[in-house]
């Protein structure tokens, strides 16, 4: 039973490296280098080509090297296996310290005094909103999703959450899909980290954006995404900057990835980016994580995060 590793786009030899190093008995291979194709088991991918798990005989389970599926489900001809995803600690308490910083600088004019201290200006700019007015609006209830927003309601943001279905979470105000307009309406700043589904691709669109509160105390409402860009029209984001349908955009993942240097978000100055690096996993506890999957298939049990085909998240 061999383990295959298939990931483009990231470098893949510290991946066969760290596991072999924490498992190093087992038998972990490395695309292209795959031996006989009917050892292998178990793949785990990170945007694999499109039509090499259909050429393991044997294979019995596939395995997302990240949070997200998105990158599985692009490709036509996968097998129709159990498909797991990473869900791990570290990885999301570092996607809440990224929504919390970001929420924090909006609330704290942070960006404004930034540049208030370029030009040595002291200045205390007034009125100075409390987190307890400030309506955060979490798209994507899921681990992700619900660990920032216990953190931000501890913080004293009032925190409501958006998920397909409804769940009740004590101190946070739940809506779910059919209250959509009513969570949006109640928005000063919305935060979406769910996944890019059929269903959510281009989601974050100059339709959504006009539904969001306009009376907020951050003024014009802020938007953030650090779920897929595919979410994201960036035009609408840009034509709703400059209108004032938004006051900010805070992006962590974007259409295209590298963001293009042509791309008017780059100089924009109501955007801040990130280069995709909202939740940067610790590489050690992710391979734990993958190889304690592998264990789990082993015993006959099935992933600890296992993603649902017809939702495709
Ligand atoms: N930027 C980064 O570095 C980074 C890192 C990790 C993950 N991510 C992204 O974050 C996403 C979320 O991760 P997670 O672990 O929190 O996923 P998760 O546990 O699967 O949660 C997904 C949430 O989104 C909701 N949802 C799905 N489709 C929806 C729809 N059509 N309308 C409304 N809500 C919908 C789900 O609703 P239900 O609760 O009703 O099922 C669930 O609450 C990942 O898919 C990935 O794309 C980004």
């Amino acid at each position: 039973m061999a383990l295959l590793l298939v990931i483009t786009q990231w470098d893949p030899k510290p991946w066969l490296e760290r596991l072999k190093r924490l498992a190093p008995g087992r038998d972990i291979r490395l695309w292209p280098d795959v031996g006989d194709p009917s050892d292998i088991t178990v793949a785990a991918v990170w945007k694999h080509p499109p039509g090499v798990l259909a050429g393991l005989p044997n294979l019995k389970a596939i395995l997302s090297l990240g949070a997200g599926v998105d990158h599985v489900f692009a490709d036509p001809g996968l097998p129709d296996l159990p498909i797991g995803r990473v869900v791990d600690r570290d990885l999301t308490n570092r996607m809440s310290e990224w929504v919390v910083l970001h929420c924090l600088i909006h609330l704290r004019r942070q960006r404004l005094y930034d540049a208030l201290q370029r030009d040595r200006d002291w200045r205390d700019i007034r009125p100075a909103p409390a987190a307890r007015e400030t309506r955060v609006g979490i798209m994507g209830m899921g681990v992700l999703g619900q660990d920032a927003a216990k953190k931000l309601a501890m913080i004293g943001f009032e925190v409501a959450g958006y998920s397909r279905t409804r769940h009740d979470l004590d101190g946070i105000s739940t809506f779910g899909e059919a209250e959509r307009d009513a969570f949006l309406a109640r928005t000063d700043c919305l935060i979406a980290l769910t996944p890019l589904t059929p269903r959510t691709r281009g989601m974050l669109n100059r339709d959504l954006f006009s539904r969001l509160a306009q009376n907020g105390v951050l003024g014009p409402p802020v938007l953030m995404n650090a779920g897929r860009g595919g979410l994201q029209n960036e035009a609408d984001i840009v034509a709703a900057l400059d209108d004032g349908t938004l006051g900010h955009a805070t992006l962590d993942v974007f259409e295209t990835e590298p963001l293009p240097a042509s791309s008017p978000l780059w100089t924009h100055p109501k955007v801040t980016i990130t280069p995709h690096n909202s939740a940067i996993s610790d590489e050690d506890s992710v391979g734990r994580f993958v190889l304690g999957e592998v264990d789990r298939l082993e015993k006959g049990l099935t992933f600890t995060a296992p993603v649902e085909r017809d939702r495709r998240y």
